[in-house]
């Protein structure tokens, strides 16, 4: 996590002088020089938190070579998935209360196609099973042993995800935990932040492209919270709340605190304000408002952050609380990262 900070601290300096060009945490043209919507049509491809910086690379890997968006999504958001140092996202993420590492994922297309996996384990990349379900199954969403019923069948490997870094942490935890089953109060004193949902103890891998041609997709990957009770299921692979496209409108994801998102539809909500015309910036600002103004006590202590980007490749990000950074990669900037505006 350390390596994180320092690797964070280094790339916001880069990146300090592109937040200036932009005037805002927002980008408006294809490098964030302010040319109008329009002109920014791709390929652009921007992720949350530090570590989509190296997810932005394996996408834009796709995309430079005119790939599809929702190719380079996929292949993005493989590397956190494989990435042993990263805990809230794929293999060695942290377990649940009971020590299993149960993942979730969502991938989708600008036409609405779309598929998702819930409570899935022993698969190393649940985005491919997701998007085995959108494209070889007619349903939307397969959860636990089903779902894993269904990756096995499409020859996936059986693997052990729990590493032994994460095993230790896991332990640790129960020291002092008192095995309570009170949802999200395992995480408040654990991490840097002490925050549930803030970047050292639960964060999610959302990735949104637009590709040469104009094609918007999307993907979102997380292990969920840390010591969560068995079988909870975030915001990520709830179409509409962590991630949504509308291949005439934009794309939307979230990370943070998964309840609060699905309880305000989060993603569906950003996508909807830029259909009516809201900015990305705008947009992923009044959908924070929305959960901060339904429970504000309890957002004082957790964090959620939105990421849009429209049909014209115009980037926004805002979240609750400060310290929600973004990945932006395109033709000029293959390593960008911008700190997004917060309420706090
Ligand atoms: N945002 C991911 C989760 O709440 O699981």
């Amino acid at each position: 996590m350390a390596d994180r900070r320092d690797f964070l601290k280094a790339s916001l300096l880069g990146a300090s002088a592109v937040a200036l060009a932009s005037g805002a945490n927002a980008l408006t043209g294809p490098t964030g020089t302010g040319k109008t919507a329009g002109q920014g049509k791709g390929p652009r491809v921007i992720s949350t938190w530090d570590f989509g910086v190296a997810a932005n690379q394996a996408a834009w890997s796709v995309l430079a070579k005119g790939g599809h968006a929702l190719d380079a999504v996929e292949t993005g958001v493989m590397v956190p998935e494989a990435d042993l140092k990263n805990h809230s996202v794929g293999r060695a993420g942290y377990p649940d209360r009971d020590g299993h590492v149960s993942l979730d994922a969502s991938i989708m297309d600008a036409d609405g196609s779309c598929g998702a996996v819930a409570a899935l384990e022993h698969i190393a990349h649940p985005i491919q099973v997701a998007r085995r379900v959108m494209e070889r199954t007619p349903h939307v969403l397969l959860v636990g042993d089903g779902a894993l019923q269904f990756a096995l069948e499409q020859g996936f490997k059986k693997e052990e995800l729990l590493t032994p870094e994460s095993e230790l942490a896991w332990k640790e935890w129960l020291k002092t935990a008192h095995y309570q089953p009170s949802a999200n109060s395992e995480v408040r004193d654990y991490g840097k932040t002490g925050l549930p949902g803030g970047k050292d103890n639960h964060d999610t891998i959302g990735m949104l492209a637009i590709d040469a041609q104009g094609r918007l997709a999307g993907a979102c990957t997380t292990s969920g919270m840390a010591w969560k009770l068995r079988g909870r299921v975030g915001d990520s692979p709830i179409i509409g709340a962590g991630l949504y496209v509308d291949g005439e409108v934009g794309a939307a994801t979230s990370t943070g605190v998964g309840e609060e998102v699905i309880r305000n539809a989060g993603s569906f909500l950003v996508v909807e304000l830029m259909r009516q015309g809201r900015s990305p910036q705008e947009a992923c600002r009044e959908a924070v408002m929305r959960i901060v103004k339904k429970r504000p006590h309890a957002s004082k202590d957790l964090q959620v952050g939105f990421l849009a980007m429209n049909r014209d490749g115009e980037v926004g990000a805002f979240a609750i609380q400060p310290g929600f950074s973004y990945a932006v990669c395109d033709a000029q900037r293959q390593d960008g990262l911008l700190p997004a505006k917060s309420v706090y």
